[in-house]
């Protein structure tokens, strides 16, 4: 240890603390409130090396492993794990170009890719297939989105911009909203993380269109409020009183007709800048934070000009909240 200074002693003795040592992650109901509350904690003290390196992870290899598309979860990990001086070895389009194209079994890859990696982080369409292969392997796998289950890395981050925007979790109130919140994976993680604060979690989407039944059951006790098909100044009185909204993403049927009976429910949830700015001149300040990617039906796209729009900053603090997770699992 007298090659590592004591800046970098710090930091590796607050990730070991917290406890995740070699643990797998695939959903955000295995942390506890302290060991969140921790990560954060550490994410904010690696802040300042998302634009240089700390040495921190120099013998350590990750490998990505994604079967869906992704702009955000493959390269924030494969920035964070450079940033921590660590390397990284990637299959981003696993379906074509791995030989799960030569009907390669899941946990196949997985235990192939764990001769050759000390961590995997794994995206993939079928939530069970994904959890299944999980066990295979013999490093530790994190979830970068399991199916439309749960996004837990997603939901730390999600944490982690409203303690950096609010200065607070504990008391907020956050409104998750979607045309459909059955397939909503980060919203799913997000009300499950809110679930360990004090926070007032309001989920609103169509009465076929609910949050799965698992999430709302782990949600009993906590300040949590449903609202399906709610009428137009509902939903903007509802947006107005959050301090958060949340919009999870949603998937865009395909089919034409789908699309467009899809195109129609989405204007019942879209948020206007004139709601946003309505609040404001109320004396309320309500942020907006989205996972992206979006599409133009979501949100008004002239929000992205003002301070009520997070969402860029959010997907930023990916990168110190997801060098925090890989060094809590490697150090
Ligand atoms: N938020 C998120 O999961 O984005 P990507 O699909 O681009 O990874």
């Amino acid at each position: 240890m007298s090659s590592v200074s004591h800046a970098q002693q710090r930091h590796l003795s607050k990730a070991k603390r917290i406890g995740l040592r070699n643990k797998s992650i695939t959903s955000i109901s295995l942390f506890s409130r302290k060991q969140i509350d921790d990560l954060l904690a550490l994410a904010a003290s690696l802040e300042p090396y998302r634009d240089g390196v700390i040495n921190l992870l120099p013998t350590k290899l990750m490998a990505t492993l994604f079967f869906e598309p992704s702009t955000r979860t493959r390269l924030s990990f494969e920035a964070a794990m450079n940033r921590l001086g660590g390397m990284v070895i990637s299959e981003a389009t696993a379906l074509i170009s791995s030989s799960a194209a030569k009907e390669e079994s899941l946990e196949d890859s997985i235990r192939v890719l764990s001769e050759y990696a000390n961590i995997i982080v794994l995206r993939h369409h079928d939530a069970e297939t994904a959890e299944r292969a999980t066990q295979a392997a013999s490093v530790p796998v994190i979830s970068g989105g399991f199916g439309d289950k749960e996004h837990p890395t997603q939901a730390l981050l999600d944490l982690y911009t409203i303690y950096r925007t609010l200065k607070k979790i504990d008391g907020s109130r956050v409104t998750i909203a979607s045309p459909d919140l059955t397939k909503a994976r980060t919203g799913h993680s997000l009300a499950l993380a809110l679930a360990r604060y004090q926070s007032e979690i309001t989920l609103v989407s169509p009465s076929a269109a609910r949050t799965p039944d698992y999430v709302i059951k782990s949600l009993a006790g906590t300040h949590f409020k449903e609202v399906t098909d709610p009428s137009p100044p509902q939903y903007a009185s509802i947006i107005q009183s959050s301090d958060i909204v949340y919009l999870p993403g949603c998937r865009v049927p395909k089919g034409d007709a789908s699309r467009d009976i899809f195109r129609k429910l989405s204007e019942q949830y879209l948020i206007s800048l004139d709601m946003l700015e309505k609040a404001k001149k109320n004396g309320k300040m309500v942020y907006l934070m989205h996972c992206l990617p979006r599409f133009p039906g979501e949100m008004d796209l002239t929000i992205d000009r003002t301070p009520h729009a997070i969402y860029f900053k959010q997907a930023g603090y990916g990168v110190p909240l997801r060098m925090a997770l890989l060094l809590a699992i490697l150090c």
